[in-house]
């Protein structure tokens, strides 16, 4: 960057040129492509660098200036929006010091030295929507776009339902609510897994994974991917119903909105103050990503006095934290192995802070990420970090590449266990075909099934399975029920073989005690009854997690019904399921062909009581335990709400009819599937009559 002082106005076009260019490009990939090659602060620094000399030389400002952008262009796959009232951008800030300033300047404008309130917001990292409703009624749903011209998507924000699609009687006739759809890191973490497994390419971070969720031009594929909603600001109302942005937030959540909590109202600059501190403390730890916190005058009174700067309001600004990213060396690659023998290349980092966290490595993904960004050992890179999400290599730093680096090699062996490792065609991952006779994925395995949300056991963490697998005392998950007999304190129990007589003795190992060793045991006790979903989590059928393990224990009801259809390759069954598609009917039924995975199940059957499935709340609903087909368009709800409905009255919801269906709900324009049902003597039932049943 030159110094703006010494450009000539020739110069100074042939940057503004040039910069209009470059932003653009970093525009394209960061709005349209969800795939960012800036950093927020190089590209702030462009932006900035922009504006200085165009502040300079006024009479240079290109028509196709980026000062005069607010957002991304907007795309052409999807309709325009043409927003009543433009969506607007906020000014940046990055200190205690320039949000004092702005403070101040809100002071001078309205006149006064009173004390102001202001909200502070969490600023969420996600990608901001404009909800309209007419009569209390969604009726569509757009992007910001530029901020003037959005894109419709209104059937991709239907499928998020958290997004209320009626509001109660009282609403003003015409109501913009707006806010940000974002994902939640969980969510983020496990498509990305799904994605890996697939072979398709991992999103970068929560914001691009939120972005191309929802700019999908067919909303079944928004509707699969978990997103979420925050609501913050309003467009065009008939009639306001509040005087202050904490009054609006109290009618949002009236209606049905997700309003963040930790909105808060503060009254002075040190509260302001302690309240962003505090943000940046407990940052990593909430379950989705933060950017920033915005502040908004309180008062919509003075907010109107306050009007408008050309994009941004003079009421509000966005206090943004230290930039996650930084710059560091690889100083290794190494290959961890998963519970279902993936083998995950890892970089062993030079330690950075980056965001005030230490970093020292960071997942690579798989061998064609590798390749693709061409990371070698010695390589220094850009490293990012979003919140607690696994620190991820975004881009390697050409220009500082050693002499000695050279390109990675990714091992046909698991480094674990030396089995082969193989890649089969279309999948991005090379899997160690070890098996559970591979120490770390039999470790992960065991890992898995005492985990929070399988066995949930207490007293054994990761330190502890590590610790017992290798002295030999846990090898698979049977040995859990077994260790306390293994334990063997006064009788001995082999009289042939002493040392196996003499008992683990676990009270006898450092770190552990008696009283430690009497609370695992009752720990482990305690579990002896497992609920179905439970259960089946804890088995570790790849691409199985918690939800779907919920669902597949809601559409069997009992594990022997589960395993019978599994055993006898019921993988149609399987598919008619929703939300289970073909590959991971096919992982399921592939686990339970295997004879160790069979044997594992009836061993643990001899230890272990598997609970029926019974949803208390819906055992005596009409719908509890009925397979339902829902057809045709619906009027009053989305299929999306319908179905969570139904599921929330203990229904299975299929996506086909057949001899297993009870109910078929019928909607305007039904096709082939009413005609079946009524082909094979299934009741059906009009939207109608369903909203009567269920109310
Ligand atoms: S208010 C006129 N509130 O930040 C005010 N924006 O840089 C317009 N954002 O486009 C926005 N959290 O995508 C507002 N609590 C919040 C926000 C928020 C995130 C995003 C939003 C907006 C961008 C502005």
């Amino acid at each position: 960057m030159e110094d703006i002082t010494k450009l000539t106005p020739l110069e100074a076009a042939a940057e503004l040129e040039r910069l209009a260019t470059e932003i653009a490009r970093a525009d394209n990939a960061y709005y349209q492509n969800d795939e960012p090659y800036l950093t927020d602060a190089e590209y702030d620094k462009l932006k900035h660098y922009n504006a200085a000399i165009e502040a300079k030389f006024p009479e240079l400002i290109r028509a196709d200036s980026p000062s005069k952008r607010v957002g991304a262009a907007v795309q052409s796959k999807f309709n325009k929006i043409t927003h009543r009232f433009p969506m607007l951008s906020l000014g940046d800030v990055f200190s205690i010091e320039e949000v004092d300033d702005f403070v101040m300047s809100v002071k001078r404008f309205l006149n006064t030295a009173e004390e102001l309130e202001f909200m502070a917001e969490p600023k969420i990292d996600g990608l901001s929507f404009s909800a309209r409703y007419e009569n209390g009624k969604f009726v569509s749903g757009a992007t910001r776009g530029d901020g003037v011209v959005g894109e419709d998507i209104t059937a991709n924000l239907r499928t998020i339902s958290q997004l209320p699609q009626q509001l109660p009687a009282g609403v003003p006739q015409i109501l913009e609510v707006r806010g940000e759809v974002y994902m939640a890191k969980s969510d983020f973490l496990a498509l990305n897994e799904r994605a890996v497994v697939q072979g398709k390419k991992p999103f970068a971070n929560p914001r691009n994974a939120a972005a191309g969720s929802l700019r999908q031009l067919d909303p079944k594929i928004t509707a699969e991917r978990k997103l979420s909603i925050w609501a913050y600001t309003w467009g065009e109302v008939s009639a306001p119903q509040w005087q202050t942005q904490e009054e609006f937030f109290a009618k949002l959540h009236e209606w049905g909105f997700p309003v963040n909590p930790l909105n808060k109202l503060c009254r002075s600059l040190k509260e302001i103050e302690d309240n962003f501190e505090q943000m940046m403390k407990i940052r990593a730890s909430l379950p989705y990503d933060i950017d920033g916190i915005v502040y908004k005058v309180n008062s919509i009174a003075l907010q109107e006095r306050l009007g408008f700067l050309t994009r941004t309001p003079r009421w509000a600004i966005a206090h943004k934290f230290p930039a996650e990213q930084a710059l560091t060396r690889i100083k290794d690659i190494r290959i961890q192995v998963g519970r279902t023998g993936v083998l995950t290349p890892v970089a062993d980092l030079e330690p950075i802070n980056v965001g005030g966290v230490i970093v020292s490595h960071a997942t690579l993904h798989n061998e064609d990420e590798i390749k693709r960004k061409d990371f070698r050992i010695g390589d220094m890179v850009v490293v990012q970090r979003a919140g607690d999400v696994i620190p991820q290599v975004v881009a390697v730093k050409l220009g500082m590449r050693p002499d000695d680096a050279v390109p990675y090699v990714f091992p046909n062996k698991c480094p674990e266990c030396g089995a082969h490792a193989v890649r089969e065609e279309g999948e991005a991952a090379w899997r160690c075909t070890g098996g559970l006779t591979c120490p770390a994925q039999a470790k992960e395995h065991l890992r898995h099934f005492v985990s929070k949300e399988a066995f949930d056991i207490v007293g054994l963490g990761d330190k502890v399975v590590d610790e017992f697998y290798t002295a030999g005392i846990l090898q698979n998950p049977v040995d859990i029920f077994t260790l306390e007999q293994r334990n063997g304190a006064d009788e001995p129990q082999d009289l042939f073989n002493f040392s196996k007589s003499e008992g683990l003795h676990l009270e006898n190992r450092m770190g552990w005690g008696k009283k430690s060793v009497e609370q695992l045991f009752a720990a482990i006790k305690a579990r002896k009854n497992i609920s179905l979903p439970r259960f089946i989590y804890a088995l570790g059928i790849p691409q199985v997690g918690a939800a779907t393990a919920l669902m597949l224990a809601k559409n069997y009801g009992t594990f022997d019904d589960f395993q019978n259809d599994m055993v006898n390759k019921e993988t149609a069954k399987l598919v008619a399921i929703d939300g289970i598609g073909g590959n991971m009917a096919e992982d399921i039924v592939a686990f339970f062909e295997e004879e160790h995975n069979q044997r594992i199940i009836r061993e643990l059957r001899q230890y272990v009581k598997i609970e029926e499935f019974v949803d208390d709340e819906v055992a005596d609903s009409p719908f509890s335990g009925k397979t339902v087909v829902f057809t045709g368009t619906l009027e009053q709800m989305t299929r999306a709400e319908a179905k969570t409905l139904a599921q929330k009255l203990g229904a299975k919801v299929a996506g086909s009819v057949s001899n297993h269906t009870d109910y078929v709900i019928v909607g305007a324009d039904a096709g082939s599937k009413a005609k079946k049902a009524t082909e094979l003597g299934i009741k059906t039932l009009s939207e109608a009559e369903f909203l009567k049943v269920i109310k």
